[in-house]
């Protein structure tokens, strides 16, 4: 597959740097599993307010969705869905995207204030889910999924952390991950396939990436450091590395494993 223009990846290296300096300036880094403690009518409406001049350029009126940003009403959030996760979106932003947070102009409350209203437009809450949790549990450790995944700080690398994937995920969410990886693939999960000018074939994930090298983790869990210079070939490949489990696992088991991952949330650590 052939390079799309990558805003995301251009503005990488600044975000990134970003972070690491607020980080030694001491300045606030977010709350911690923390409830909302903003949350009654009032709140909503100036959180509501605060949206309209400060969000919804990008995000759409009534937060449904804009050219520039996503669509933040259906419940389900790439990021965190906790309140404290929101939160942090909101006061931090997301590195290396254009939503930059509005940690340095806004009062803690106004920010729990704009989470109260996101919650008054969205449908978030935790459901009911059929599959049997521990059948899933056993199904993530015999069935490849750990090569990949890590829970609990066990596990690869190939894949996202998945220890708190029940607080980003609703159980439809889940499935469709499962069933179709490569629907949205962040370009964190991207890889790639090189060609050394001394015939040597890589294939994996691009760890870090600088103005003349490149570093790739391939499947092996073997990490190569190439010069740019040395490379005939570098291709980008935007599918996931995961497989789609919809043919090798029956509905009841899909059901199991997505019990299990829906558990998987900060309150049960
Ligand atoms: C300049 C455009 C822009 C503005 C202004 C902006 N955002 Fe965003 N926002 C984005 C983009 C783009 C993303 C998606 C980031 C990504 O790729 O993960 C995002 C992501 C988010 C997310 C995470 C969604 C998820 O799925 O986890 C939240 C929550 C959010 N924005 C809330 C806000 C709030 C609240 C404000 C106002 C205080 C705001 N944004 C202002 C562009 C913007
Ligand atoms: C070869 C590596 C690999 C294997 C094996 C694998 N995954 Fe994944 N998985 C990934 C990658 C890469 C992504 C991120 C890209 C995407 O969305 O597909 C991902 C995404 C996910 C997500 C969405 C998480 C998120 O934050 O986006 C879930 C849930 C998931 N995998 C569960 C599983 C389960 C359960 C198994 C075993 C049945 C499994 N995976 C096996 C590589 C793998």
């Amino acid at each position: 597959m052939v390079h799309k223009n990558l805003p995301l990846e251009s503005m990488g290296w600044g975000a990134a740097v970003f972070v690491i300096v607020g980080v030694m300036a001491g300045l606030p880094t977010g709350v911690s599993a923390q409830a909302n403690p903003y949350t009654m009518v009032q709140d909503v409406q100036t959180g509501e307010v605060l949206f309209g001049r400060q969000c919804s350029v990008c995000h759409g009126v009534g937060a449904g969705g804009g050219e520039m940003g996503p669509d933040l009403t259906t419940g389900e959030f790439e990021h965190s869905s906790t309140d404290a996760g929101l939160f942090n979106t909101i006061s931090e932003g997301v590195p290396g995207t254009a939503m930059t947070g509005i940690n340095r102009t806004r009062t803690d409350q106004s920010v729990w204030q704009i989470v109260a209203y996101l919650r008054s437009v969205s449908g978030g809450e935790r459901v009911a889910v059929a599959g049997d949790a521990s059948a899933g549990e056993r199904l993530y450790r015999g069935g490849g999924c750990t090569g990949c995944h890590v829970i609990d700080g066990a596990g690869g690398r190939h894949g996202p952390n998945l220890s708190t994937i029940g607080d980003r995920r609703s159980p439809d969410r889940l499935l469709s991950d499962l069933v179709d990886p490569d629907e949205r693939v962040q370009p964190r999960w991207w890889r790639m396939r090189v060609t050394h000018r001394n015939g040597t074939r890589v294939e994996g994930l691009r760890m870090n990436e600088g103005t003349y090298s490149l570093r790739i983790l391939d499947m092996d869990d073997e990490l190569w450091s190439f010069l740019k210079k040395d490379l005939l070939v570098s291709e980008r490949i935007e599918t996931s590395s995961m497989p789609a489990y919809g043919d090798t696992l029956t509905d009841g088991e899909l059901e199991d494993l997505v019990a299990y991952l829906y558990g998987l949330t900060r309150a049960d650590q």
